[in-house]
């Protein structure tokens, strides 16, 4: 395992290394942070239906199609896609994936920065004692309209997965993720139990899970396909490069669907918590905006004897789960840097880090940083082009890639390397070939008027 190629590409030590890793990615802030955003903007429970069905019959087709591209060829997204059709503008897909990497980095990197913002606000007490609505909405405010608070953390949150991703793929993420996510996952189910018997719980419950179908649009269908995209890490070539480094005897069918389950799990868990915590603290559901989450969590903390442990547990978990991520984004620019520009890695981290922090600093101001920022919605812009519709035009482009070009026969017999099971394969085939691509390019040719209408 060991040796200079080892160090220079790295390589998951085993398969619940690779899908702990993977986990690590698809699970972050998007689940936790963003999909409640998400939900509370699109109408609530009929989003989290229209998700659901976009998860399990898009995202998981384009899960695997990604792993199964990046285990044929141990490649980045790039070198991917050349070595199956060499000098083809199908490369593209590989570029795309590698621009889509440093802007979402750039900006998602702004909210992580929040996350240690508010393990310090915890530590040093700023919700101790009454925790209202009012008072949760003043401290996210002032603190996300700090030019230079969010600039430093944003600073000190590429720093660390610059350092990270700089010291190679396997020491770093392995190592994190098998803490974490097991710890993540039972702090997620305790809170959603408490948030479920809050008083007023069911409005919440009822916003969250009781689907209005009246509200079902066109926007609505699009938000929830990016979603998917976003938060199981998909489109811009991400499991490429993570499926480059899964021996062959890896099952590919059962990794994806394991992570693309888990993934789906925690988002809906947050969801539990955040909306009846909403309903609690006398607020409807669809209040919406990027700080739901840190406007809510601390009110739930104050319904808990020894909230304020679990508070820092919590937003340093969810620091954690959130560098996971950032280190999977970074990961695709390096590891295409390294593999076909022959850069050191940490040549490649460094510069790449730098860069993303560069593109990230307007996005840092857009909540009251910086007038033109702020009014402009820099970030809500560049989540909206780079987390949602680049990563729909990715995805479209690897299901066409691989459906049409490399072609379903051998993309099967990769995956058949590692598993003689496959009984999905003609349901995965028709949304591959049919399905997924098709609900993709519907939902971005209506795209203009979905936005303006
Ligand atoms: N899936 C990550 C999250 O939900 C974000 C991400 C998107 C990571 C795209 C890599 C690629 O937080």
């Amino acid at each position: 395992m060991d040796g200079q190629e080892t160090i220079k590409r790295g390589a998951w030590g085993s398969k619940t290394a690779f899908i702990l890793a993977a986990t690590g990615s698809a699970i972050g802030l998007g689940n936790i942070w963003r999909f409640p955003t998400m939900v509370s903007q699109n109408g609530g429970a009929v989003f989290v239906l229209v998700y659901i069905l976009a998860v399990a019959l898009i995202g998981f087709t384009v899960m695997l199609a990604e792993l199964t591209i990046g285990r044929h060829t141990q490649k980045n997204p790039v070198g991917a896609i050349g070595h199956i059709k060499p000098r083809s503008p199908w490369k593209f897909i590989g570029y795309l994936g590698v621009i889509t990497g440093v802007c979402i980095l750039s900006y998602y990197s702004v909210v992580a920065g929040w996350t240690i913002g508010y393990i310090v606000k915890t530590a040093t007490g700023a919700f101790s004692g009454e925790v209202t609505s009012q008072l949760t909405e003043k401290i996210y405010t002032e603190f996300t309209s700090n030019p230079l608070q969010v600039i430093f953390l944003l600073f000190l949150f590429i720093g660390m997965t610059t350092y990270i991703v700089s010291k190679g793929v396997k020491k770093g993420i392995e190592r994190w993720t098998k803490v974490l996510m097991p710890i993540l996952f039972l702090l997620i189910i305790f809170l959603a139990v408490r948030a479920l018997t809050l008083p007023g719980a069911s409005t919440g419950i009822a916003y969250y899970l009781k689907p209005d179908f009246s509200k079902l649009s066109g926007t609505v269908i699009l938000f929830a396909l990016g979603q998917a995209f976003f938060s199981l890490s998909l489109g811009m070539g991400t499991m490429i490069t993570y499926g480059s480094y899964i021996s062959k005897s890896d099952n590919l069918v059962s990794s994806a669907g394991w992570v693309t389950f888990s993934d789906t799990l925690i988002a809906l868990l947050a969801g539990l918590i955040i909306f009846p915590t909403l309903a609690f603290s006398g607020q409807p559901g669809d209040v919406g905006g990027f700080g739901l989450v840190f406007k809510i969590f601390p009110i739930i903390f104050s319904q808990i004897p020894g909230g304020y442990i679990f508070a820092l547990l919590f937003f340093s978990l969810l620091c954690g789960a959130a560098l996971t991520s950032t280190i999977s984004l970074l990961e695709v620019p390096v590891a295409y840097l390294v593999d076909e520009r022959e850069w050191s890695r940490k040549k490649a981290a460094l510069i790449v880090g730098f860069l993303s922090f560069v593109i990230g600093v307007p996005a840092a101001l857009s909540f009251g940083g910086m007038k033109i920022f702020t009014r402009i919605d820099f970030f809500g812009k560049f989540d909206f082009i780079f987390g949602n519709i680049s990563l729909a035009v990715g995805a479209l482009l690897i299901c066409v890639f691989v459906g049409y070009v490399w072609g379903v026969k051998n993309a099967i017999k990769e995956i058949f390397s590692g598993n003689h099971k496959f009984k999905i394969k003609p349901l995965w085939v028709f949304s591959l070939k049919f399905l997924s691509p098709l609900a993709i390019i519907f939902i971005l040719i209506f795209i203009k008027k979905l936005v303006s209408g």
